[in-house]
């Protein structure tokens, strides 16, 4: 990588990070090299960086989860504006109204923001358990909104339910299995409460993407067509028919081909119209989620990227339901999806400082050796001496053939300390020059490629993976990650991630890069000044998937708001996970704690080993640690 800043600009910046591909016009850099949020999604925006020191002088300190609630909102709007377009252009006649999967991320504070800001658009809520349930019902404000009830239902789900509609919400069970469907009819005989039935259907369809066994007949959930007309037959029975409303299929999270999703929703449609014939009364489809975010930027049809935009997938969608519907002459439902990652991912994004690097650094070789140095020294000289473009796989293969043998021998004492650490040298400088011989290639042999990797930085980050970035360690999810500064100053050194866990698995060496992902992420030398990176995207899935891997807590939490005249508010904030906080979660006693340790003390004492001083600041030391934050502090 060059080394001249002078020639350095921000928009090359912009381009190595790809921040316009996945930024979808909530981030960008600034003139002065700074990543900027747009929380409105246009023209107004607040500096990262300046945001970051507002936290710092108010005490909040590193990592934070910085949110938007404006990013929240707009993307709500934009999911409403884009469907309304569709409704519009293809003359449909039913109602858009989607519904947020509280799975996605379970805070209060999103739930709040959706049920307030939603209410203009009735967008309502999906729930997947009790505890969700009452949450939704606990702030649902509007009767035209749908509250869609998934996953397994006990009695006392059921009742909940059913008194919720009985107050005025439009709560629907999806019945999800046979067996789910006779609980539902008994506890509406037991309250004297109709139900609003829905019926999930597995579709033969399945979509491409890491979850893609949320589809198809194998899928774990829902009904297939002979269990949906079995479910009709028994609602005749019991003269419930007209209370099935409802027809719901999910075919997975981050569906990123277009086509799949056209396929799915043909086949839905289908199917209601089936239910339509049996004399269901009917009037809602519920398309499920799905809709993916372009975590690369590279809009292709690959796990972490989608082949289609928000006004395509309304648009599919729309237009095939018309089709199918009209020429079976069916009334058009009103329409549901339960967009999750794609309404809150881009509402977050964690910031962390990095605390120390590793760097990869390679010293001059002696230029002759001596003549009695051990032979396989020599042959790995003669490697240097040979090395060009045309031979480098080979001189690969000998410098990893040479370095292994001389390892071998130093286990067996026939090699000396010093003679191994010449061995690292050489062989080292050889990998660089290798690397480097790399971008004279017209191809590059496969092992060659991992070289960048290989001699890359590491750069440690003031964070956990599996607390904040759990995707990343359990499926290899793809997060932007960059620097929030000094994107004026061309970034020097070739880096991977690792967080403070000391664990291997709490490595990150996947990037997203210009438009296609890299094993090395382009970073900044360090400085005295302190270095901020921002990790984007991480509103959906990360919050409540994270674990205490090394009793590593939450982090700091602070929502800002930005006024379309681009001020700037703080307005809120939630202290991370203390370390006392942290303990008493794996049920450790504190108080025992504290008072074994005052035991300890006091015995050192008694025995001479420390003065009653020492053990009053141990005892202020140790309390303090216990009140303290679980990352590090500077
Ligand atoms: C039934 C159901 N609905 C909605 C969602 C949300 O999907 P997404 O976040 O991809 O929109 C899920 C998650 O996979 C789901 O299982």
């Amino acid at each position: 990588m060059k080394t001249d800043s002078t020639a350095w600009s921000t928009k090359q910046s912009a381009e190595i990070y790809g921040i316009n591909n996945w930024g979808a016009g909530y981030f960008s850099v600034s003139d002065n090299g700074e990543v900027i949020v747009h929380p409105h999604g246009n023209g107004t925006g607040v500096s990262l960086r300046k945001i970051t020191d507002g936290l710092i002088d108010r005490g909040l300190d590193m990592p934070v989860l910085l949110r938007f609630s404006d990013i929240l909102d707009s993307r709500i709007q934009q999911l409403h504006e884009g469907f309304g377009r569709a409704i519009e252009q293809f003359e449909y006649n039913g109602h858009y109204r989607g519904v947020y999967p509280i799975k996605v991320n379970q805070q209060q504070q999103v739930l709040e923001e959706i049920a307030a800001f939603g209410a203009a658009y009735h967008h309502g809520f999906e729930a997947g358990s009790k505890a969700e349930l009452i949450a939704a019902i606990s702030f649902m404000q509007d009767s035209e909104a749908y509250l869609v009830c998934n996953g397994y239902k006990d009695a006392e789900f059921v009742d909940l339910g059913l008194l919720a509609k009985k107050m005025g919400i439009q709560c629907v069970f999806v019945v999800e299995s046979p067996s789910e469907l006779e609980l539902i009819i008994d506890r509406s005989k037991a309250l004297d409460i109709l139900p609003i039935i829905g019926v999930r259907l597995k579709l033969s369809t399945q979509a491409s993407g890491h979850w893609n066994h949320s589809g198809g007949e194998r899928s774990v959930f829902g009904l297939n067509p002979s269990q949906v007309c079995d479910l009709v037959d028994r609602l005749k029975e019991v003269d419930l028919l007209d209370c099935l409303k409802l027809l719901h299929y999910h075919v997975g999270s981050q569906i990123p081909n277009i086509r799949d999703i056209r396929e799915a929703v043909v086949e839905a449609c289908r199917v209601y119209i089936g239910l339509v014939n049996e004399g269901a009364p009917m009037g809602i489809l519920d398309l499920g989620g799905g809709l993916a975010v372009d975590y690369d930027g590279s809009h292709a049809d690959t796990p972490t990227s989608r082949n289609y935009g928000l006004d395509e997938y309304c648009a599919a969608l729309i237009e095939n339901l018309v089709s199918t519907l009209n020429e079976a002459e069916v009334a058009h439902p009103n329409i549901i999806t339960e967009s999750g990652r794609a309404t809150v991912a881009y509402y977050s994004v964690l910031l962390f400082n990095i605390l120390d690097q590793s760097r990869f650094e390679i010293h001059d070789l002696p230029t002759s050796l001596a003549a009695d140095a051990h032979e396989l020294l020599h042959n790995l000289i003669a490697v240097v001496n040979v090395l060009e473009a045309g031979n480098a796989q080979e001189c690969y293969n000998d410098a990893f053939y040479y370095r292994d043998e001389i390892h071998q021998r130093f286990k067996r004492g026939a090699m000396t300390l010093r003679e191994r650490a010449l061995a690292g040298e050489i062989f080292w400088h050889i990998m660089t020059r290798i690397s480097k011989l790399t971008t004279e290639m017209e191809y590059i042999p496969e092992e060659l490629q991992k070289l960048p990797a290989m001699l890359a930085d590491i750069y440690y980050g003031n964070f956990s993976l599996f607390q904040s970035l759990p995707d990343v360690w359990a499926i290899d999810q793809l997060f932007p990650i960059m620097p929030i500064h000094r994107l004026s100053e061309q970034p020097t050194r070739e880096v991977v991630l690792s967080d403070i866990t000391c664990d291997c698995d709490g490595m990150i060496d996947q990037f997203v890069g210009q438009h296609t992902t890299r094993d090395t992420l382009p970073l900044h030398n360090l400085t005295d000044e302190e270095y901020y990176l921002g990790v984007f995207l991480v509103g959906a899935y990360q919050e409540t998937l994270g674990d205490l891997h090394n009793l590593l807590g939450d982090t700091n939490v602070a929502t800002v708001e930005v006024s379309h005249a681009g001020k700037l508010k703080y307005t809120r904030e939630i202290e991370g996970d203390s370390v006392s906080d942290v303990l008493s979660y794996v049920e450790y006693d504190l108080k025992r704690m504290v008072r074994r340790i005052r035991k300890m003390a006091e015995e050192a004492v008694h025995t001479d080993v420390i003065t009653a001083r020492d053990r009053r600041q141990i005892m202020e030391t140790f309390e303090n640690g216990m009140r303290g934050y679980t990352y590090f502090e500077r």
